[in-house]
């Protein structure tokens, strides 16, 4: 396989599929490449069948993620930024019907075109309206094929635009007048739609209300539990590390200074039950992850280290100081008492305070 520096789950997960699909003996839904079981395996992992575990820290969500897609409405993942939402989507997407691709990005420049179809203008004006010169969009592509359609951002996108959803998702049909008057694309059994919403950008208050009865809405929570999360970083950082020249060994007590730092600014709240000023900035495992992943590499292929704390200190900052400047106060007070009174009996707080205490927060 050539390198990339992406490759879609179902390529990247190709052999864990192939798998699931051998193995796979419950009742498939109708258009579904594999049982509910099966992608609900995929994604929370299956020892049996060396599969990994992608998603954590709810597993109830994803069960009813899956019904809702077997069902008539479509799924919305709603939540903070970096709480795995696009990535649940592109996973579903590739158990359910075997790719991820057909997306839709949405934002203020799209169009009902690119919820339904446009033309090859070329095309059109040399032979008229015509199947060849119908240029589908991924809606009309997964409808045609019966698979899942991603929606990102969809309420970026202008409401009236969104609009163009709500026959789809009622009617499961697209008509093509062009192309004459009974011309209907009428969706095949599979197809379905996930759209995810950023409640951090502009609301899903300004989704229409018919819009909003077509979809099962699902918020989804930024990991709770230190453990869970600290596996995750370990995998996600292994992941990202691998195949690079220079390795970087980590201690997993550095990868508890990160989690727990993350999670007392998240919530608020040290382990200890002190309250804290949490700031404004998104504390998200996805962010946890770049700061680690940055933290390595610096080690590795500045320091020829092995990942500290002082490491570790020298990359949150950029993940708290991006907008609002009293965020950097509020770092520093962490930093000036919870860090401190932690670093007395351990070595990866005591190097994450000295460097943090010589940060310019403010
Ligand atoms: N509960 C979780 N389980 C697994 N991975 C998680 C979880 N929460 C966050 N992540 C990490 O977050 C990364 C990507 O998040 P993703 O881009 O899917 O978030 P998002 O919710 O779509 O964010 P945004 O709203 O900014 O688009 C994942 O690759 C993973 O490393
Ligand atoms: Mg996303």
């Amino acid at each position: 396989m050539e390198m990339v520096l992406r490759a879609p789950a179902e390529e990247k997960y190709a052999e864990e599929l192939t798998r699931l699909k051998e193995a796979d003996d419950g009742p498939r839904p109708p258009g579904w490449r594999l049982s509910a079981r099966a992608v609900r395996r995929f994604i929370l992992g299956d020892e049996a069948l060396k599969v990994s575990r992608k998603f954590y820290g709810d597993d109830p969500l994803v069960d009813r993620a899956i019904v809702s897609l077997m069902g008539a409405q479509g799924l919305m993942m709603v939540g903070e930024p970096g709480t795995a939402k696009s990535m649940l989507s592109e996973l579903l997407a590739a158990a359910v019907s075997g790719q991820s691709g057909l997306v839709v990005q949405g934002s203020a420049g799209t169009t009902e075109d690119h919820i339904r179809y446009s033309w090859n203008y070329a095309l059109l004006l040399a032979e008229g309206p015509s199947a060849r010169a119908l240029v589908p969009s991924p809606v009309f592509q997964a409808m045609r094929s019966g698979g899942i359609v991603r929606f990102e951002e969809l309420t970026r996108c202008p409401p009236e635009v969104q609009d163009a959803l709500i026959s789809i998702l009622s009617e499961k049909t697209i008509a093509v007048p062009e192309l004459g008057e009974s011309q209907t694309l009428r969706a095949k059994p599979g197809f379905n739609v996930i759209g995810t919403a950023n409640l951090r950008d502009r609301g899903v208050h300004e989704m229409s209300s018919a819009l909003k009865r077509r979809f099962n809405f699902e918020t989804v929570h930024p990991i709770s539990d230190p453990g869970f999360e600290k596996e995750l970083v370990l995998k996600e950082l292994a992941e990202r590390l691998a195949g690079l020249e220079a390795g970087s060994e980590i201690d997993p007590g550095v990868i508890d200074v990160l989690v727990q730092t993350f999670q007392d600014l998240r919530s608020g709240r040290t382990k200890e039950g002190t309250s804290l000023s949490r700031p404004d900035a998104v504390m998200s495992t996805a962010e946890a992850v770049n700061v680690v992943h940055a933290a390595a590499l610096e080690a590795a292929f500045l320091d020829k280290a092995a990942v500290s704390g002082a490491h570790i200190a020298r990359q949150v900052q950029g993940v708290v100081l991006k907008d609002n400047p009293e965020d950097g106060k509020k770092f520093k007070a962490y930093v000036d008492h919870v860090a401190k009174d932690r670093s007395g009996g351990n070595a990866h707080w005591k190097a994450f305070y000295q460097t943090a205490r010589k940060l310019k927060l403010v």
